[in-house]
């Protein structure tokens, strides 16, 4: 750089614009791109944990650096399993999304390889270097390079994202698994403010639903997550809604937090909570991961620790007809589960529910220390009636008790069931929509329902495995009446999510997945109508959605745009239809026509005794109170 001051003054000027020409899109090849010097010397600053990136099934292709057939071997025999896939950088939940277009390093999770494979493994979407992230000066210091270079960011937590926000081909990508700040406070004095708050939990931006639970479990307390234990708490989870068993006693994930600590797109430290930067704080209690700044860590209310009580019933549906929609079995346990489902919510009651042609399966959560008489008597009605039923072949019909939320969490049948929602190591096809009270009023409203879920049901009939999944977890009795959150103002009225989903596995021709969407969209199409204007939730939700500013935002959209614009005016942050994205066929390059996957790159290593030290990371350490 010594050099550059021998330049003319107005060249000088050129380069510094050309260098700060902060597009973020800055490919490898490219002049922008950053040498091998300045990778060894951000690797330096990060004490080494600049890595390479290695797909997690490199081991499989012969063609590979990686190629060794003992660890393939223990790979393949892991590949569907969600919590080895979240454990690594080199992999995603949803297979789709590791790949780019045809471009991918897959291996067929039912059948796994032992031969080696002689196709090219391809880093597809992933990136070819990231950052093992671990402290808050981890952070400050990606931001920086990123700012300082013009190269593309992407952040991975759990790699759960059903649209695949969490990847973008040839980016540096920031890691945050491994940021594992673990707290629980009685009491706790908000920053910036007299006041302070009871029962807070505290948790880094790795931490997983099950580490949270567990932690929290141990202290007597619970915490607003979901079912499943490898999705992350405070990522995408955290900043997008998060709904689950507690939704209609607490509300959502959004709805618990108080204060989060963050890295502005300015590469600054900040404590935001309702008095500090409250603009900002908002935006992040629902307007999803990944756009305003890199969460560092979550701090939320927790609850004492309540018992779990079930109602699961479980049957084949035996002489299905040929058209679903003439089932009148089919129809009136719709019926019964639609008239029932408002009474359920205003009681604490949630649901996890899964419709298939020839299957239901149903289960009522009840979190609560109340006997389980209570649960039996608000759902006797509901309960006899399917066992009277014809054409039903019932493998389940049981009221369970179970002592904590980690009991029936971890519990061997519900970890199965509620996992089906999208088992790791194959690709998933959903679309979603709210589903807003109004429509479970007896009559036609209620009928309107029942015959879009059955109109639903029948787009999928002939994809194997098409399910209808319902989830009462909403925050059913929590209306935000103050607005505290920017999460989609139709979740305070819906009283279920509802998807329709089904999946592939790796080497699934294109057409026949082009069925499978065809068929989930059609699904939604009957639901969307009866809900004009309405919406769904963004983390679960189609990546294909067109009126996308609508459909995950609704009414906040104008509002969360305008923060976004004032913390990340040059768009640092950006991911596929989160706030203030614009289409950019060369960004969005995997989830169009030609897919570009990331070239790789090679390894740098760390300069020798290189000094551990970045400009502007300093004085930020202390921040962290638990052990890092
Ligand atoms: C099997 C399965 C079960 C699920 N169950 C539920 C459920 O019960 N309830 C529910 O509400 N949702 C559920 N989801 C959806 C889930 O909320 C989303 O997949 C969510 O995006 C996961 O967040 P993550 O941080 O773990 O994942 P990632 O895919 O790693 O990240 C998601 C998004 O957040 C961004 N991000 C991650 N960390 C940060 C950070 N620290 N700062 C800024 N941005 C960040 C990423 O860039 C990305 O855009 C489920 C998903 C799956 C696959
Ligand atoms: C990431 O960093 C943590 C903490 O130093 C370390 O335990 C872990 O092995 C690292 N992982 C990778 C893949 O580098
Ligand atoms: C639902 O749960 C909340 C939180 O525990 C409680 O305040 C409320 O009384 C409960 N409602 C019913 C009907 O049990
Ligand atoms: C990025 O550069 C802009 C403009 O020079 C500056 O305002 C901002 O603080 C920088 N951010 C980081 C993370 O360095
Ligand atoms: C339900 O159907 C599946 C096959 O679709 C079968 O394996 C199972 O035994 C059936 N269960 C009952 C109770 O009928
Ligand atoms: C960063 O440095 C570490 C430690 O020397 C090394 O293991 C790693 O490969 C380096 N990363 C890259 C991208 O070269």
């Amino acid at each position: 750089m010594a050099s550059l001051s021998r330049l003319p003054h107005t060249l000088l000027l050129l380069v510094a614009a050309q260098l700060s020409a902060a597009s973020f899109a800055c490919l490898p090849g490219e002049p922008c791109w950053p040498s091998n010097d300045q990778w060894r010397a951000l690797n330096t600053s990060l004490g080494g944990q600049l890595r390479v990136t290695e797909p997690m099934a490199s081991s499989c292709f012969e063609s590979s650096s990686n190629y060794d057939a003992k660890q393939c071997a223990w790979v393949s025999g892991r590949y569907g399993n969600d919590i080895a896939r979240a454990s690594v950088y080199g992999a995603m939940q949803n297979l789709q999304w590791e790949g780019c277009g045809e471009q991918e390093c897959l291996v067929n999770t039912l059948k796994p390889q032992s031969p080696p494979i002689q196709e090219s493994c391809s880093l597809g979407a992933l990136s070819a270097y990231y950052v093992n992230a671990t402290t808050t000066d981890d952070v400050i210091k990606t931001l920086k390079f990123i700012n300082q270079t013009g190269v593309r960011l992407s952040i991975k937590n759990s790699g759960h994202d059903y649209l695949g926000r969490s990847v973008a081909p040839n980016s540096l990508a920031l890691w945050t698994r491994n940021i594992r700040n673990l707290e629980y406070h009685e009491k706790y004095s908000l920053y910036n403010s007299a006041e302070s708050r009871e029962n807070i939990g505290v948790i880094g931006a790795g931490v997983s639903a099950g580490e949270a639970r567990d932690f929290f479990q141990a202290k007597g307390m619970d915490i607003t997550l979901g079912a499943v234990g490898t999705v992350g708490a405070a990522g995408g989870f955290g900043q997008g809604a998060g709904h689950g068993p507690f939704g209609p006693s607490y509300g959502l994930m959004v709805d618990q937090a108080v204060e989060f600590d963050v890295v502005t797109a300015d590469g600054v430290f900040r404590t935001i909570n309702e008095f500090s930067e409250p603009d900002l704080f908002w935006a992040m209690r629902g307007g999803g991961g990944g756009t305003f700044a890199v969460l560092v860590n979550y701090k939320f209310r927790v609850y004492p620790s309540v018992q779990f009580t079930t109602y699961s019933f479980l049957a084949n549906i035996t002489n299905t007809p040929e058209d679903i929609r003439d089932s009148w079995v089919y129809r009136s346990i719709l019926h019964a589960f639609v008239q029932s489902q408002p009474t359920w919510s205003a009681n604490n009651i949630s649901g996890y529910n899964f419709f298939c042609h020839d299957k239901i399966e149903t289960h009522l959560v009840y979190p609560s220390d109340k006997p389980l008489s209570f649960l039996i008597d608000l759902t006797s009605e509901w309960a006899n009636f399917l066992t009277s039923l014809p054409g039903l072949s019932i493998h389940k019909h049981a009221y369970e008790h179970f002592n904590t939320y980690k009991d029936w969490a971890t519990d061997a049948d519900y970890h199965w069931i509620i996992q089906r929602n999208a088992p790791g190591g194959m690709a998933v096809v959903e679309t979603g929509r709210l589903v807003p009270r109004s429509l479970f009023s007896p009559g036609k409203n209620a009928n309107a329902l029942v015959d879009a879920m059955l109109d639903g049901l029948a787009a999928g009939k002939k994809v194997p495995g098409f399910m209808m999944q319902v989830y009462a977890t909403t925050p059913a009795n929590h209306p935000d009446g103050e607005h505290a959150t920017s999460a989609h103002p139709a979740w305070r009225d819906a009283l279920w999510s509802l998807d329709f989903v089904s999946g592939y596995f790796d080497g699934t021709p294109q057409t026949a997945v082009a069925k499978l969407w065809k068929a989930s969209r059609m699904a939604i199409g009957f639901i969307k109508k009866l809900t004009p204007g309405g919406g769904c939730y963004l983390n679960e939700a189609d990546y294909g959605e067109e009126e996308w500013q609508q459909t995950f935002f609704g009414a906040n959209y104008d509002k969360l745009l305008s923060i976004k614009r004032k913390w990340d005016p040059t768009g640092l942050f950006r991911c596929w239809k989160c706030v203030g994205w614009e289409a950019d066929e060369s960004l969005d390059s995997c989830y169009g026509s030609k897919p570009r996957a990331t070239v790789p790159l090679p390894e740098v290593g760390a300069e020798e005794g290189a000094e551990f030290r970045v400009q502007g990371g300093e004085g930020t350490g202390f921040l962290f109170q638990g052990e890092l």
